[in-house]
């Protein structure tokens, strides 16, 4: 061939046409292959009638309601799209322990974007230190280090808070609890007035800033915080309270022996400097959003119901000596039937929805999440399935009676403190308080109340709801049987 042929064009041509018909077949080849290939089946979706904007309002205004309303439209398992993200709920309880344990989902993916919005943590920070910190929490928190210790540190703090209040009083509940409990746990974990727990003038000021931080969270975790005015200056108020005492609370840990170190001691030894200020305000949020309004559920439930109050006092007469000057474990355990008290509390009030992140597909019945996606397990929803708790609604701690629940050993179908690597580090310690609290209150105080338990505010998807409105109630000191 000569070489004047080539280089004239023809051959350029026919090269040219040759490969674009090669890409168009392999193009179409594709297309038909695709046509026919057996789809990955995505959850029922729904993707609202105002594309982008509509759903995230009608999911803002009451998530709890919303997944309801979806699940029973769609089914067990179902996908939204808000502002733009596809969420995947799972409400079916079978489905949790797949859910919990699949090596497809991420917990640290999932949380690392809204703690950063909420605390303003840098993503590397979060990926550096949040294992450790996990662990940590864990370990101190962990049954074996709780008994006997951490128990008469309990007892001797609800002892002085309970001290302070009046001999008789009428109140709302909540407000009675939030003050006790939040001073009370603040001195264990941040040390005895490190934050201002003695200065009522200061104190107030304190639980207010952390109540509207508290109450916004999830929208911190999600809008810019420009849009969010008093949710900002709130979370500004608690990282500024923490810059003033992490570096001289991390030089005092230095010269202290390890039993004797609190746990932010020990949380400031290990994260960076720059973030420990703000590691500080997801800890306060995490010792008290979730357990400190399940205290105040606990005993609205037993106070309200005249059959399950008298019970309950009973079981601390029979059990306990009336002058005593501690509550050990061994205490704990001969009162069943508080215990199934809470834990049908914790089952009522359980978090809306935990969250993981899709890194690989995710099989769920019979359906494929694609990766990318935010799945979502809702204890809340799961506790209410008849078929494992009949007559769900209503609050009866006979339902506990079968299981071991002096041991911890749970139903199989039971999710209030999540699962898997990451599951709540604080659990033993949330029902231990809960336990003393109540025996504490109740043996001290004759209550009764005004109306009856407020339902569960819808606003809150994330951990333990809040009460919708006021539970009254008229205490009065007692000399001697509760
Ligand atoms: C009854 C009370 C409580 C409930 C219902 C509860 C529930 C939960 C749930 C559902 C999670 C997420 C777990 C998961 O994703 O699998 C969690 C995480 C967490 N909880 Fe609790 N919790 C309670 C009390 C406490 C207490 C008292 C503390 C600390 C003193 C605590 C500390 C934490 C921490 C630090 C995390 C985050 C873990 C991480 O980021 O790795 N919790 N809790």
């Amino acid at each position: 061939m000569a070489l004047e042929t080539i280089l004239s064009g023809n051959w350029i041509d026919i090269g040219l046409i040759g490969s674009l018909t090669l890409i168009v077949i392999v193009y179409l080849r594709e297309k038909w292959d695709n046509l026919f290939a057996e789809k990955p089946k995505t959850p029922p979706t729904h993707k609202g009638w105002i594309p982008w904007l509509g759903l995230a309002l009608e999911f803002g205004k009451g998530p709890l309601h919303f997944i309801d309303r979806k699940r029973k439209e769609l089914g067990s398992v179902f996908s939204i799209k808000v502002a733009g993200e596809y969420m995947t709920f799972l409400t079916d309880p079978k489905d949790f322990q797949h859910f919990f344990l699949s090596p497809c989902l991420d917990f640290q993916k999932a949380v690392q974007g809204p703690v950063q919005n909420v605390a303003s943590i840098t993503k590397e920070s979060f990926f550096k230190y949040h294992s450790s910190i996990h662990d940590l929490v864990k370990g101190k928190l962990a049954p074996s280090n709780l008994s006997p210790l951490m128990s008469h540190k309990l007892y001797k703090e609800f002892e002085e808070q309970l001290g302070k209040l009046p001999s008789h009083g009428k109140i709302d509940l909540n407000r009675l609890i939030r003050t006790i409990m939040y001073k009370s746990v603040l001195n264990i974990f941040f040390g005895k007035n490190i934050l201002p727990t003695d200065n009522d003038e200061q104190y107030q000021i304190l639980e207010e800033h952390f109540t509207k931080f508290d109450r916004q969270i999830e929208y911190g975790s999600k809008l810019p915080a420009f849009v969010l005015g008093a949710w900002s200056k709130s979370r500004k108020y608690l990282i500024n309270m923490f810059q003033n005492i992490v570096d001289p609370e991390k030089q005092k840990s230095q010269e202290l022996r390890p039993d004797d170190k609190t746990l932010l001691h020990n949380l400031l030894e290990c994260v960076d400097k720059e973030n420990a200020p703000n590691y500080s305000v997801l800890l306060l949020w995490a010792t008290l959003a979730n357990s400190i309004p399940m205290v105040f559920w606990t005993i609205a439930f037993i106070v309200t119901q005249e059959s399950v109050y008298k019970k309950v006092c009973e079981e601390i007469e029979r059990e306990l000596p009336s002058t005593f000057e501690t509550i050990s474990d061994a205490d704990l355990r001969k009162m069943p039937y508080l215990k199934s008290c809470i834990l049908e509390t914790v089952r009522l009030r359980s978090p809306g929805i935990i969250p993981r992140y899709v890194t690989k597909p995710f099989e769920v019945k019979g359906f494929t999440v694609p990766a990318g996606n935010l799945v979502f397990a809702s204890p809340f929803w799961a506790h209410r399935n008849p078929e494992y708790y009949p007559d769900p609604e209503t609050h009866k701690p006979e339902r506990w009676n079968m299981k071991d629940v002096e041991r911890n050993i749970f139903p199989e179908y039971f999710f209030a403190f999540g699962g898997g690597r990451f599951q709540c580090p604080g659990r033993w310690f949330g029902l231990m308080e809960i336990q003393i609290f109540a025996i504490m209150f109740l043996k001290q105080f004759k209550c009764e109340a005004f109306d009856p338990v407020p339902p569960p505010s819808p606003l809150h998807a994330v951990g333990t709801q809040q009460p919708e409105g006021p539970c009254m109630i008229e205490f009065t000191r007692l000399q001697g049987k509760c």
